[in-house]
Parts: structure tokens; C-alpha cells; sequence
């Protein structure tokens, strides 16, 4: 049901060690209205499209010729589902270019769909998850889904849209994460597909934000104190 069985085969995440000292701002083109507020670059984007190119061929194998939903969880998850779908829709391009009609009709169904939920307060994962849009879930009823999230922390919010999700009876659920975060707070969750492993440190860019800014530098970064300062609420 939850697709566990498919973890062992998938590409493994890159570990990024505690002991990481990072890349400095100064070798990538970032805003110098932002680098001020940063302490370096932890993952070049370049390097975040490549994993991303890899995550989307081990998705690609696994639904092979089977339609899938793939669910967006807004709103840091919106730049790594285009990017992710984008890539798997060139595999399922190369590939059908093979299959009979009738097999490329099923094989090519990707449908979308899009939920809010916002956890996140500063740099704290706080246990009060809301929940925006709802209703879409009702069209998940009997379909093989691909939820897409940014990062897991804590893992409190994926284990409650896990089981929010159970009760519209989809036909199976995976999950994809771009970021998974070792946190002795940790539930123990581990999505079927991770991108990076990364330390302890709240990240921003690749659309991760904090309180909202940050969302469009396209490495992932380490905010400093004057930005912590800066932007909190
Ligand atoms: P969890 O429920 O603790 O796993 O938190 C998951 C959510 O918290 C993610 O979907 C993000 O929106 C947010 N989040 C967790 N860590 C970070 C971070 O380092 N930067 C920005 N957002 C984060």
C-alpha cells in the first residue's frame, strides 16, 4: 500500500556530513541584496537538478506503464515537482516512443493535483499542521499517488497527510522528498524516494522559505543570524 517495498532498489541520497563547511557565496550569483543574510551555499542548485534528474528515472522504473497522481505539496514542494516532472515526462517521452498505442495512452497519464500545509513557524516545526485543500483529495480515490514534498524534519507533517490521505482509498502512495533532515526530533519517517540528507541546519532557497523570503535563490543555503533577525515574525 505505502510502497516500502520499492525503498532498498532506489538510488541512495547524498549525505551531507555535519562537519560540511559549505561552498562560499561569493563563487555563485546570488543577490547581494541576500547574501547578507547568509552564511553559505550548502547544496549548489546545479548539483540539486542532477539528484533530481536521478530520483526522477528511479520513479520513472517503478510506475512503468502506470498512471499516477502526483500531489504537490505546497508550497515549498512547487519548484521540485515541476522540476521532478519535467524530467519524468522526458523519460516517459523516450520511452514510449516503443509501446504500442493502447500501453503509451496508460503509461503517459500523469494528472496533478495540489494541497497547502503549513507546519512551520520561524525556524521551529510546530505540531498545529493546517491543512488547504482538502477537498482534492477526494480525487485520489483508487489511484496510484506520488506525494512530492520538499524536506522532512520532524516527519510529523508527512505521517499526518499519510494518514489523511488512507482514508480516500488511494490505490498505493509514494513519497518523494528533495531534502530529509537528521534531527533527533525525527518520527523515524522515510520517504521511498530522498534526494539529500542534510545536517541539522534550517535551509532556505530551492523554494524553502523562512516566513516567506528565500523562496526563489536557487542554491540551498544556510541563513544567518541577521536574516534569522531580519525576517522573523
Ligand atoms: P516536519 O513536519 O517537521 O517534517 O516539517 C516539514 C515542513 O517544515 C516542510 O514541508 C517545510 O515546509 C518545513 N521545513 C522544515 N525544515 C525546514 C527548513 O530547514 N527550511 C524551511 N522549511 C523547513
Amino acid at each position: 500500500m505505502n510502497g516500502n517495498s520499492h525503498k532498498n532498489k532506489n538510488s541512495p541520497a547524498i549525505v551531507i556530513p555535519d562537519d560540511f563547511e559549505g561552498h562560499p557565496l561569493e563563487s555563485f550569483c546570488i543577490a547581494p541584496n541576500l547574501t547578507k543574510f547568509l552564511q553559505y551555499v550548502l547544496i549548489p542548485g546545479g548539483f540539486v537538478q542532477d539528484r533530481i534528474e536521478r530520483m526522477a528515472c528511479d520513479i520513472a522504473v517503478d510506475l512503468a506503464n502506470e498512471p499516477f497522481t502526483a500531489l504537490c505539496v505546497l508550497k515549498g514542494g512547487y519548484l521540485f515537482f515541476n522540476d521532478l516532472l519535467e524530467k519524468i515526462r522526458r523519460l516517459y517521452r523516450y520511452r514510449v516512443m516503443d509501446l504500442s498505442e493502447e500501453v503509451a495512452d496508460e503509461a503517459q497519464q500523469i494528472r496533478v493535483e495540489f494541497i497547502r500545509l503549513k507546519s512551520y513557524e520561524n525556524e521551529q516545526s510546530t505540531s498545529n499542521i493546517q491543512v488547504i485543500g482538502i477537498e482534492s483529495l477526494e480525487s485520489l480515490r483508487g489511484k496510484n499517488v506520488l506525494i512530492v514534498e520538499d524536506i522532512i524534519d520532524t516527519g510529523r507533517t508527512m505521517v499526518k497527510l499519510l494518514n489523511l490521505l488512507k482514508q480516500f482509498g488511494p490505490k498505493s502512495i509514494r513519497v518523494t522528498s528533495l531534502f530529509v533532515k537528521r534531527t533527533p526530533l525525527s518520527n523515524g519517517y522515510v520517504p521511498e524516494y530522498a534526494g539529500f540528507n542534510i545536517p541539522n541546519k534550517f535551509v532556505v532557497g530551492c523554494s524553502l522559505d523562512y516566513n516567506e523570503h528565500f523562496r526563489d535563490l536557487n542554491h540551498l543555503c544556510i541563513l544567518n543570524s541577521l536574516g534569522k533577525d531580519r525576517f522573523s515574525q
